[in-house]
């Protein structure tokens, strides 16, 4: 995820201070770094792809002019990892320097309108519109401030920007939208930055900007400002007692818990994606003959849900295969009229990559999902998508399902429209719910984790869970079950609910907790069946349902509610509850979430 820091001093070079502040941000994961410093009329930059210490041995941060200046590591979303990519990102005469995390969506229709004005743009990031809107504000006569508050009310996206200039070389403006930015306050001077950490050893009195806040910062002064009307905000400091291990996870004891509360946000991220990726895509998976949805692990239960949307919204039938039988399974039928979607969060999984390259040498059309811009898997794809979840450091996927599932349901939803399968109607009450998914998460964080904190604790010590769903509940039940599983390192078992009889039921006894995932969809009644079977003999009944769903409730020891959505969206709100139960379940047994024994976060071997 990208991170930025700026800060203006009362006396002493900025560069050495923001080298050591972005050092500290590497633990979000990044591949380009630069910082700009204001010193007299010239803005001063230093930036490259690569590591903060690679760069700093060929370029050396630490000799830059001026007490003035801003930083960013940069996590690619738009644009190769290069030097013309890496921020902070210059105007056409270097004037201004942005810094900038979040997502920009409308930064192609702006582009376009600012190089038609004669703007020369030298990067292909979305940040880079905003230097060209600041300059033609400040050519207006505008100051700083108001410069920015006019490029902002362009913007449709998520931002947490820092700008600098010539004209006004005692200031920063930052400014915030959906991506995390603090303030500080010290004797020595002002700073900003996408999280504590990074300012945390030059001071501890933060302020937190809230969305759609500004600030000016000058080396002895904030003032905070409402984007909206520009009505000026008191705010106190607030101080901050964390170690700076403790501030990287941001108070969360494990990252995998910060990424569980991250997920309203990444998903805001993967809501908006390129139209243009999207339509192409589409277009190549409506040419296919055979459609295969590549992938492993978590990222494969992502592809079982997408094939039920596909064949659900667009009457299109795919075939999710897990990465390393891909070859073994289908290799001798791939041909020129096969289509391969890869899905991949690090884009560099062996076994996907190698069944890749083999349906390449078979003239297949190669298509990716990942969220690792300049991945192997995006550079062999014909086309990909990122999907803006930003680094999981977690080792067990949780933002990165979500997201992936997301962007999915957008394909399908989009190769429905294309194939004229839905009507109008239909298409619409998907598209609102597919914009309410990221609420819907909020809410399920915000109400149900105390429930599913004692669920954990009621039965942690149980030495193996059940956890059974149909329809497209199955992929939730096998994701559920693999969160389980990997991190608490308890033998489950996951299936189709349908499949119980043929065999899984012969393991329930008094108590077994079976997990139900029982969205209100057209498999509602079945799995009640499945629920009594169980019930029958003795199993503990825990169901994940609809809130009000009574008859569920009747059903079961234990319930956790989920607010309702479309039937063909319930993976995502559905396993919010089960990664914080899997999560919890590792805490009460002493077991470190985020680095589960015998995994790698990345399988870059065979
Ligand atoms: C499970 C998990 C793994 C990955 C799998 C594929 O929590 O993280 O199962 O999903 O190794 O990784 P990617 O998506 O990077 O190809």
């Amino acid at each position: 995820m990208c991170g930025i820091v700026a800060l203006t001093l009362k006396e002493g070079n900025a560069s050495p201070l923001l080298h050591s502040a972005l050092k500290r941000l590497e633990y979000r994961g990044y591949d380009s770094a630069g910082i700009a410093t204001l010193y007299g009329e010239k803005i001063f930059v230093k930036k490259d792809a690569g590591k903060i210490d690679e760069i700093h041995a060929r370029l050396n941060f630490d000799n830059m002019p001026g007490s003035v200046g801003v930083s960013h590591t940069r996590w690619s979303t738009h644009g190769a990892p290069t030097r013309e990519n890496a921020h902070p990102h210059l105007d056409c005469k270097n004037t201004v320097a942005v810094v900038h995390n979040g997502v920009i969506e409308n930064f192609l229709e702006l582009k376009e309108e600012l190089m038609d004005r004669g703007h020369r743009f030298v990067s292909r990031t979305d940040t880079e519109v905003i230097s060209h809107l600041v300059e033609e504000g400040l050519d207006a006569g505008e100051n700083l401030y108001n410069a920015t508050v006019n490029a902002l009310r362009r913007l449709r996206g998520s931002y947490a920007l820092a700008i600098i200039s010539t004209r006004e070389p005692n200031k920063i403006v930052c400014a915030r939208n959906e991506s995390p930015l603090v303030l500080g306050l010290s004797d020595s001077g002002t700073f900003c930055a996408s999280d504590i950490p990074a300012i945390l050893p030059y001071t501890n009195k933060i302020i937190i900007l809230n969305n759609g806040e500004l600030a000016v910062l000058e080396a002895d002064n904030i003032i905070i400002k409402r984007i909206s009307d520009g009505v000026t905000l008191s705010r106190e400091a607030k101080v901050i007692e964390w170690s700076i291990e403790q501030a990287e996870k941001q108070g969360y004891p494990h990252f995998m818990l910060k990424e569980i509360h991250e997920q309203p946000t990444s998903l805001r991220n993967a809501l908006r994606l390129q139209e243009q990726y999207l339509d192409l895509i589409t277009t190549f998976l409506d040419r296919g003959e055979k459609i295969f949805l590549l992938a492993a692990g978590t990222s494969h239960y992502a592809c079982i849900a997408a094939s039920y949307m596909f064949s659900k919204l667009a009457r299109l039938a795919t075939y999710p295969v897990v990465s390393s039988e891909f070859i073994e399974n289908y290799g001798d039928s791939i041909g020129i009229d096969t289509v391969v979607l890869a899905v991949s969060q690090s884009g560099e999984t062996y076994d996907t990559l190698k069944a890749v390259d083999y349906a390449r040498m078979r003239a297949a059309t190669i298509l990716g999902i990942t969220n690792v811009v300049g991945s192997t898997l995006t550079r062999v794809s014909r086309a990909y998508i990122v999907q803006q979840s930003g680094p999981e450091i977690g080792v067990a996927a949780t933002k990165s399902y979500t997201a992936q599932v997301l962007v999915l349901a957008q394909l399908a939803l989009k190769l429905a429209k294309m194939r004229g399968k839905l009507s109008q109607d239909e298409i619409d009450e998907v598209k609102a719910s597919l914009q309410r998914i990221p609420e819907t998460v909020e809410n399920i964080l915000e109400k149900r984790e105390e429930k599913v904190k004692e669920l954990a604790r009621k039965y942690a010590k149980e030495k193996t869970f059940l956890f059974l769903g149909r329809g497209i509940s199955t992929a939730t039940a096998l994701e559920g079950r693999l969160k389980l599983l990997e991190i608490s390192y308890k033998p489950s078992l996951a299936y189709p609910a349908g499949e119980s009889k043929h065999g899984p039921i012969s393991v329930v006894e008094d108590g077994t907790p079976t997990i139900f995932i029982c969205p209100n969809d057209e498999t509602r009644k079945d799995i009640i069946g499945n629920m009594m079977e169980m019930k029958a003999r003795g199993a503990k009944i825990i169901s994940l349902c609809e809130e009000g769903d009574q008859k569920i409730a009747d059903l079961s020891d234990d319930i956790i509610e989920v607010p309702k959505v479309h039937p063909i969206l319930s993976p995502i709100p559905y396993i919010i509850p089960l990664q914080l139960l899997a999560y919890y379940i590792a805490v009460e047994n002493g077991l470190d979430p985020d680095k589960p024994r015998n995994l790698a976060k990345s399988v870059t071997v065979p």
